[in-house]
């Protein structure tokens, strides 16, 4: 006999409503609200989403308080370990591990979409050389729907799969393009011969006067930190994209509303704004005077790189990066690197203190990030780009799942409203 259907009894005044309950595969209970407004005439009030499920996604699992990441239930350690960027970037986009034969032809395609519309590197050259990264990038992928005609309708589905192969692509080509014009070095084309990381860290680090070799430690490293970065559930930039879809908008519009959100220091801009405030302690003994800081309600100084809306323990990508911060700088004999220190001191101070405790604050994808990616060589305005390239794939598996849904509406919130009743308007000569 079929599960009885689970509903909540809401009363409002004089109206009894029987709202459905769904389940699940993991996580809790969602209630479904859908016709309330039509029922009840109430609208529910939870800015910030902090109770609120926007949609349902097969692609990536989050449990806050067991420090847990699942990409179609494979556990993001055991990627990060086993796998590796552009394999996971199949199972976001087609949810299943590929056979030898799929990895290789996924590959290859995407090796083969890396070089960006010649034209375009006319873009780089409008912005000021000490334009920020992450503002190029917005506008270089956004100006990609000006290119790509034929891969910009969305009812396509092949046009849907040309515009995520692009997109995934062609961003680290965009990125390393960015950084190499903020520093007035010419451009690098990417590689065939090189696998993705390896032709990122080329396109950023080669110069035309000297033969550039990838490390192939730093190599895995950088792997390994597009893994970590690659989903996580409907975070905000994720659900700016979500947003930004649901209009009917193109991949390439999409895809540069999602930077955009990215950017913010209380998202992807926390990888930058962490390593400037490690700078900004310097030394072991001035922690205490921060902590005090990030504790005083008056001051509105955080910890960057701890707390998170989600995770209540542990982050479970921010235990993988540490381990990577220990090995890339052992690789570059920097292992007693102060910033290093700083920040597993910094760690240390703040998990013994009740405050953070009490409030679950642990430190986050951001936290050790940055120290591996300055040891590699990247100044801090680099940090969330490299953020936003590797999480074009989470973006894209996202907008895809959204579109392939049917029944999927434009995204449209209501409010409460606190603004004045109707007045009349009144003639300037007489206010
Ligand atoms: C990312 O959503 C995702 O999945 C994002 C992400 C992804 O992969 O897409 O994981 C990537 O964005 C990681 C987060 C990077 N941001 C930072 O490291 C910036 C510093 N952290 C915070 O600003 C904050 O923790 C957030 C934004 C991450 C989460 O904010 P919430 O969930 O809205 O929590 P909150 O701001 O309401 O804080 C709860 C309490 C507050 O105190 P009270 O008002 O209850 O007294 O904790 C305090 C905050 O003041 N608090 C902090 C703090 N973070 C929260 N106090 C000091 N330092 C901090 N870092």
């Amino acid at each position: 006999m079929a599960d009885t259907p689970k509903t909540a009894t809401l009363t409002i005044g004089d109206t009894t409503l029987d709202l459905p309950i769904h389940s699940p595969t993991l996580g809790p209970d969602v209630l479904d609200i859908r016709k309330l407004y039509a029922q009840g005439k109430v609208f529910t009030y939870d800015p910030g989403f902090t109770s609120t499920a926007a949609c349902d996604s097969a692609i990536t699992y989050i449990d806050g308080d067991e420090g847990v990441l699942l990409h179609y239930g494979y556990p993001i350690d055991q990627l990060a370990g086993k796998s590796h960027y552009l394999e996971v970037c199949y199972l976001l986009l087609y949810g299943a591990l590929p056979s030898a034969a799929e990895l290789e032809h996924f590959e290859t395609t995407i090796t083969r979409h890396t070089m960006i519309h010649e034209q375009m590197h006319n873009f780089f050259r409008g912005f000021r050389r000490d334009a920020h990264p992450m503002a190029t990038m917005v506008g270089v992928v956004g100006a990609m729907s000006a290119f790509y005609h034929d891969s910009t309708d969305i009812s396509d589905a092949q046009q849907r799969e040309v515009a995520s192969h692009r997109l995934i692509a062609k961003m680290p080509t965009i990125a390393a393009m960015a950084y190499k014009y903020s520093i007035g070095q010419p451009f690098v084309y990417p590689r065939n011969d090189l696998d993705y990381a390896a032709n990122f860290l080329h396109m950023c680090f080669s110069v035309p006067a000297e033969d550039y070799v990838v490390d192939p430690i730093l190599a895995r490293a950088m792997d390994r930190i597009f893994t970590l970065h690659a989903d996580h559930e409907q975070n905000a930039s994720t659900s700016t994209v979500r947003l930004a879809s649901s209009s009917g908008a193109n991949p390439f519009a999409c895809i540069a509303a999602g930077i955009a959100c990215l950017w913010g220091p209380a998202h992807g801009g926390a990888n930058q704004a962490c390593l400037e405030m490690l700078k900004e302690i310097g030394t072991p003994d001035r922690i205490p005077e921060f902590i005090a800081r990030a504790k005083d309600k008056n001051d509105p100084f955080r910890l960057m790189g701890f707390g998170h809306r989600v995770y209540k323990n542990f982050d479970p990508r921010a235990t993988v990066m540490k381990q990577s911060a220990d090995e890339v700088l052992e690789l570059m004999g920097v292992e007693d690197n102060p910033l290093l220190q700083v920040a597993k001191e910094l760690e240390k101070a703040a998990l013994e203190d009740p405050y953070f405790a009490e409030k679950k604050l642990f430190p986050n994808v951001d936290f050790y990030s940055g120290i591996i990616l300055e040891a590699m060589g990247f100044p801090t305005s680099m940090f969330t780009p490299i953020f936003a390239l590797s999480r074009t794939v989470g973006w894209i598996s996202q907008w895809k799942e959204q579109l392939s849904d049917p029944a999927h509406k434009i995204g449209r919130p209501r409010q409460l409203y606190t603004g004045p009743t109707q007045r009349d308007y009144v003639d300037v000569e007489n206010r």
